[in-house]
């Protein structure tokens, strides 16, 4: 028996100098000190074994036991520490690098412009009204006032589509009989947002396709008084306190009277430039009182009723405020022109 626990000891570390990794060492441990291991049914059967052999066996048996134990104990402290220097050596993190700039995206010019006018327009009480790109020529012109074959028609280059009728929206104010005919007959206070398209010449100043805000207040007592006023107050927040403006006598089909709203050139501040040609004002709106046809369209009794309108340009506005002098970059996507806004 003597020499079959020194054999077991022997196997036992060499065994234990080959193996490799958690699982190694753990089958080891099961094999040699578990609970069904040779040296344990050894230990367990020792009433078997003649008297004067049983302590002798017994020593020498916890003796292989305690040397196998720490054996285990050493070869599992070198491989946990192997482990550590192989996991610090591979994923060696320099907290000294420095930082990598994350890109990020910025608002566009047009769309941070019309944050700012649907902010200046609620804080007056207007709700942004959303209308659709896609539209009929009934709305676009007819519920205007602008018959078919109305020569006024000639003021908006259209895109038709192949199918009769529907067409590409021209301005946001066919938005104004949506929200007419779905308030009909309490009070209206919007600002109608969104992309219109203009079958043009790209140039520096006109695109085929640009950004319009229309407003539209409809009530009981509105006057042309509260239109100046209106767009007074959102000139003097949407550039400065001190802004010059005027209003010009202008036509719509779908206003009576109509106006052009205009402010102090900001470029010259006045003097006259090539922005303002010479004049000392910009024009950044098209506005009037609703036409009675337009209310009656909407479902509202002109009688009763009056209302005023205005649209405005974002990309206008923006191009006063930055100093952008060609239209054309607005939708060019070019990054260094995009990275400084
Ligand atoms: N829809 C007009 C345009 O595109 C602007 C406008 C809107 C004028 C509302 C008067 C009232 O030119």
């Amino acid at each position: 028996m003597q020499e079959r626990l020194e054999k077991l000891l022997q196997e036992g570390l060499d065994e234990l100098d080959s193996a490799q990794g958690e699982y190694g060492l753990q089958s080891w441990k099961v094999k040699y000190l578990g609970r069904s291991a040779e040296l344990s049914e050894v230990t367990r059967s020792l009433g078997e074994f003649p008297k004067e052999e049983r302590a002798e066996i017994g020593r020498r048996a916890n003796e292989v036991k305690v040397a196998l134990q720490t054996a285990y104990d050493s070869r599992a402290g070198e491989l946990r520490l192997h482990a550590l220097e192989q996991s610090l050596s591979d994923d060696r993190i320099d907290v000294t690098l420095p930082g990598r700039p994350i890109a990020r995206g910025r608002i566009h010019p047009s769309n941070s412009i019309l944050r700012q006018i649907n902010h200046i327009f609620a804080d007056m009480g207007f709700q942004v009204y959303r209308s659709r790109e896609v539209e009929t020529d009934e709305y676009n012109f007819e519920l205007l006032n602008m018959p078919p074959y109305h020569p006024a028609r000639d003021m908006w280059d259209t895109f038709y589509t192949t199918e009769p009728g529907i067409l590409l929206r021209t301005h946001t104010s066919p938005g104004q009989i949506h929200v007419m005919r779905e308030r009909a007959p309490e009070p209206i206070r919007v600002i109608l947002p969104g992309m219109c398209y203009r079958y043009e010449q790209i140039t520096a100043r006109a695109e085929i396709q640009f950004n319009q805000v229309e407003g539209l207040a409809v009530g009981k007592t509105i006057t042309f008084s509260d239109l100046k006023g209106t767009l007074i107050s959102f000139a003097k927040r949407m550039f400065n306190e001190n802004i010059g403006t005027r209003f010009r006598a202008n036509h719509f089909p779908f206003t009576e009277p109509s106006a052009e709203m205009d402010i102090e050139c900001l470029v010259c501040g006045g003097e006259g430039c090539a922005v303002c040609k010479k004049t000392g004002w910009v024009e950044i709106l098209g506005c009037g009182m609703v036409h009675p046809n337009v209310l009656e369209n909407g479902g509202y009794d002109p009688e009763i009723f009056s209302g005023f309108a205005f649209g405005m340009g974002p990309e206008r506005i923006a191009m006063l405020k930055h100093r952008i002098d060609d239209i054309r970059y607005f939708w060019a996507n070019d990054l260094r022109w995009l990275e400084q806004f």
